[in-house]
């Protein structure tokens, strides 16, 4: 397995993985196009982890020079339990730590939970809230 850069080829496939495992709910944050342009943003941090070629898992994070949040991690459901997901967040820690990050967040659904405790993270009393901007 390793983990690279995030690259536009790989869009279609990831999109794939979101779906299947119920992560394809806003595809306007999510798609392909939303892909590239985290891509192309000095704030974020986007990886994948390929093996044999094929490209089995994302993670998506961003450091604002004080704090960081990762906020999509993903792995196809063949691939799973087989370290790829540690392997992304083993990466992603390396990068944001490299650029100042002394720690990172992450929004999770209740279902992982136990899979973010595993993973070393702690549950805070903070909650997510989300307000959809008017169209223009
Ligand atoms: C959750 C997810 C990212 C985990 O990735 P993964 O590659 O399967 O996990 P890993 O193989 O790296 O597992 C790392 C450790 O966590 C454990 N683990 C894996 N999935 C777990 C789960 N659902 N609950 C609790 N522990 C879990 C593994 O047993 C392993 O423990 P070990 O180090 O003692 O062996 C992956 O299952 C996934 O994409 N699920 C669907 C989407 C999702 O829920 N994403 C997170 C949303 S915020």
């Amino acid at each position: 397995m390793r983990v690279r850069d995030y690259r536009r080829s790989d869009a279609e496939h990831l999109v794939e993985i979101l779906k299947v495992n119920g992560q394809y709910e806003y595809p306007h944050v999510e798609g392909p196009d939303a892909m590239d342009r985290v891509a192309a943003c000095g704030a974020a941090v986007a990886l994948v982890a390929e093996v044999d070629g094929q490209v089995v898992g994302y993670i998506r994070a961003v450091y604002d020079g004080a704090r960081a949040l990762i906020h999509l991690l993903t792995v196809q459901p063949d691939y799973q339990r087989k370290g790829v997901g540690a392997a992304l967040l083993a990466a992603v820690e390396v990068e944001l730590r490299k650029r100042g990050a002394t720690g990172t967040a992450v929004t999770v659904t209740e279902a992982s939970l136990s899979y973010w405790e595993r993973m070393g993270f702690k549950r805070v009393p903070a909650f997510l809230m989300l307000k959809e901007f008017d169209p223009e």
